[in-house]
């Protein structure tokens, strides 16, 4: 595998999905274990299931938490986050939920799809939740049920976190993307953003995908091997 030398960019993005915490023990959502193997999630993950049962959904999101919390960030991820240590022109770009990317010291992630660790209030906004169990099912100010900030099935992705990523990979010159299948849009689209900017464009992941051929470079190799190499 050629090295990649972080100097000769001005702005990285690492754009990662499931495959990037598949290593640290959380299960990835499609595919064999897959979470959408195992739970429908018209009955856990999406509002018309939060309105019909919140203490279901919230009691499932309690065990994505468990599980996550059962997990530690691995090399690749301790490698993203030395770089951005180095390198002040690292972002992350994740479509995953689990936090594993600031727990490994990362501080530039934008985060599509929310987070497992932030509950939101109607009224009251955002309150951050870090336990195994939610401290509260409901608002302490109003009495509503707090719902998981993420973006569920059937969900708008929220603008001004999109705005943020478009901007970050349109400007990138080197965008490296990890463990995603790239089936879900608007993020599998991503790639033609950092192709308009002539960024090099490299994959990791031990499986082709219908998205592989907008990349310059696959590495078809698991993140947390790949990653400490391609950058050592
Ligand atoms: P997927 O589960 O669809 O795809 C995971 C990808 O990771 C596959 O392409 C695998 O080949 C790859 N992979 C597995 N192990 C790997 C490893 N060790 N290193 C590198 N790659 C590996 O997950 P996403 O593409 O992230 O959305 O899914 C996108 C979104 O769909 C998720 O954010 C989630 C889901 O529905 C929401 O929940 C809103």
């Amino acid at each position: 595998m050629e090295k990649i030398d972080p100097r000769k960019y001005g702005r990285i993005v690492f754009f990662t999905g499931a495959g990037m915490s598949a290593e640290s023990g959380v299960p990835t959502y499609r595919g064999h274990g897959g979470v959408w193997s195992q739970y429908r999630w018209e009955e856990y993950a999406c509002q018309e299931a939060f309105d019909a049962d919140p203490e279901k959904v919230l009691r499932f999101h309690e065990l994505r938490r468990a599980a996550v919390l059962a997990c530690a960030p691995h090399a690749g991820h301790a490698t993203i986050a030395a770089l951005e240590k180095e390198h002040p022109g690292v972002t992350v770009v994740t479509q995953n939920i689990d936090g594993m990317h600031q727990r490994a010291g990362s501080v530039k992630v934008i985060e599509l799809h929310g987070s497992l660790w932030r509950l939101r209030c109607p009224e009251h906004g955002l309150t951050e939740d870090l336990g195994e169990k939610y401290g509260n099912y409901r608002c302490e100010h109003c009495g509503s049920w707090l719902r998981p900030d993420i973006v569920w099935f059937r969900d708008m992705l929220d603008q001004y976190v999109m705005n943020a990523a478009i901007a970050a990979i349109r400007s990138c010159d080197l965008f490296v993307s990890i463990g995603t299948s790239g089936v879900v849009y608007p993020a599998a689209g991503f790639p033609h953003f950092a192709r308009s900017n002539e960024a090099r464009c490299v994959e990791i992941n031990p499986e082709a995908n219908e998205m592989s051929s907008l990349y310059d470079e696959a590495i078809r190799a698991p993140a947390g091997k790949a990653l400490p190499e391609l950058f050592a």
